[in-house]
């Protein structure tokens, strides 16, 4: 008999049905008779084992079973009693009785309770044994969630002619903005790889080579120090565009985000519709930040306050007394500062490109219209200090390429896991990463980091202090 999803038992009265899942709570009626909430990944259904019914094996199945047991059930779908419908459930108005029954697995006593909230569970435990965190309903449902908001966001870029392109992890350091991490290379004595910050030069390398429109639901590595909001890996929905100005990538990403909304989690609402639009300068001298929370009410968990932040200053000093960039190297300036960019006057009041998007007070999102000329990029990183060397060598591959007929382009990435952590009202991203990292940047539940045995770090040509 193929199996039946539980929640599919409310269509199936008076058929006989196999069902998989865990145990999830058990209720022991006097001698005859045990109620069984039955988990899958559909929902709960109830399951009634009559013993008189059962045959001998299935007799000794329920009197063993215990919490987060695997089970297969066969048994007829019926309708509940009047009193026992139960309007708080998805199946509350039907239950299974048991004609079969089968223990798959059995299960050590977890250690905190699945079937209530963890949220109250000391968070290392948590994280250790994710796997049983994530049978819990509020970590499933944000599983679900984000695989809803990952599918509306593909199918949204598709239909308007984007390609999905995987793009390198193993690569070379980019300065934008972020400690890396390394991985030494075998092969090559003494030099590394390491993992992307962004695809950001791989994209803009896409639209040399023709792409147009790509996006890439992608992995993204940093080495910094951890938040409630950062994680030292985490994913952007990362897009670029050919022949676009900076209204054409924020209009995309406003209707996305509205449509989103309103496929994905329709009882929110958003606060103004079109984003309300800042400068920096209006940003931090009415709210004293770059990413306000505009929300009228903070205590409405359905509120979505979007807005814009643009017109940035490209460039900031460095305590060194030189200059750097406030967001992104690659970042073209405004159209009307563009000539001062390439006469390097008043570097301080050149703007960028640069757009954030900002949702309930977090930066969901960012991106820019990009110098497509090698001579503007060239310009950008000397007012940086770098010398004509350290120019050719990190950045040498992208002048070059832009030199064969550089389409102009700009782009943007949405940090997907903030985006999710707020439609799902959570405090942090780490509830809505399938398998994150603690606050300090280690995998409980792998182990990670570990150290390694000598002979596989001489293998890399390491050796440590
Ligand atoms: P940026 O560095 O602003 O831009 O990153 C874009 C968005 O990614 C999210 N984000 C993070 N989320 C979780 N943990 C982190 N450590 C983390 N760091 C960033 C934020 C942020 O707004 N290449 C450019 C994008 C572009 O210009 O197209 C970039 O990476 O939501």
């Amino acid at each position: 008999m193929t199996r039946t999803w539980n929640v599919q038992t409310i269509n199936k009265v008076g058929e006989t049905v196999k069902l998989n899942g865990w145990a999830h709570c058990i209720r022991r009626m006097g001698e005859k008779l045990v109620f069984i909430d039955l988990r899958d990944r559909s929902g709960i259904v109830q399951v009634v084992c009559y013993k008189p019914d059962l045959d001998e094996v299935s007799l000794k199945a329920v009197d063993e079973v215990g919490g987060e047991y695997v089970l297969e059930i066969e048994g007829v779908v019926q309708k509940r009693g009047e009193k026992q419908l139960n309007p708080d459930m998805p199946t509350g108005t039907v239950e299974v009785a048991a004609k079969s029954f089968k223990v798959l697995n059995t299960c050590k006593t977890p250690p905190f309770e699945i079937d209530k909230d963890t949220i109250g569970v000391n968070e290392e435990l948590r994280l250790k044994y994710r796997y049983l965190d994530l049978r819990s309903e509020r970590l499933h449902k944000n599983l679900i969630l984000r695989d809803k908001v990952e599918t509306f966001f593909r199918g949204f870029l598709h239909q308007r002619d984007f390609l999905e392109v995987e793009t390198p992890i193993l690569t070379k350091g980019t300065p934008e903005g972020a400690r890396e991490f390394l991985v030494p290379s075998r092969i090559h004595a003494g030099q590394m790889y390491v993992l992307p910050q962004s695809p950001q030069q791989f994209k803009q390398l896409l639209m040399v080579g023709g792409v147009e429109r790509y996006f890439q639901v992608a992995r993204c590595f940093r080495d910094e120090d951890q938040r409630g909001d950062r994680q030292p890996e985490f994913t952007q929905l990362d897009l670029e565009m050919s022949f676009v100005e900076r209204e054409d990538v924020m209009n995309l990403i406003e209707e996305m985000m509205i449509e989103m909304v309103k496929t994905v989690t329709p009882e929110k609402r958003i606060q103004q519709v079109p984003f309300p639009r800042l400068s920096y300068k209006e940003s931090m001298e009415k709210y004293g930040c770059d990413k306000p929370d505009l929300r009228e009410d903070k205590n409405d968990p359905n509120l979505l306050a979007f807005c814009w932040v643009i017109d940035f200053p490209f460039f900031e000093k460095t305590e060194e007394g030189g200059w750097t960039f406030t967001h992104n190297p690659f970042s073209a300036a405004i159209p009307e500062h563009r000539e001062q960019l390439m006469n390097q006057e008043n570097i301080g009041d050149i703007l960028t490109t640069q757009y954030d998007i900002v949702l309930n007070g977090y930066e969901a999102g960012g991106g820019s219209i990009r110098n497509h000329s090698a001579d503007a990029l060239h310009k950008v990183l000397e007012i940086m200090g770098f010398n004509e060397e350290q120019i050719q060598s990190q950045f040498g591959h992208m002048l070059e390429a832009f030199s064969f007929g550089a389409p102009p382009h700009g782009g943007i990435a949405p940090g997907i896991d903030r985006i999710i952590m707020i439609l799902a009202n959570e405090p942090n991203i780490r509830e809505v990463i399938p398998m994150p990292k603690t606050g300090d940047a280690r995998d409980l539940m792998m182990g990670a980091p570990s150290e390694l045995p000598e002979k596989t770090l001489s293998d890399v040509h390491i050796k440590l202090k």
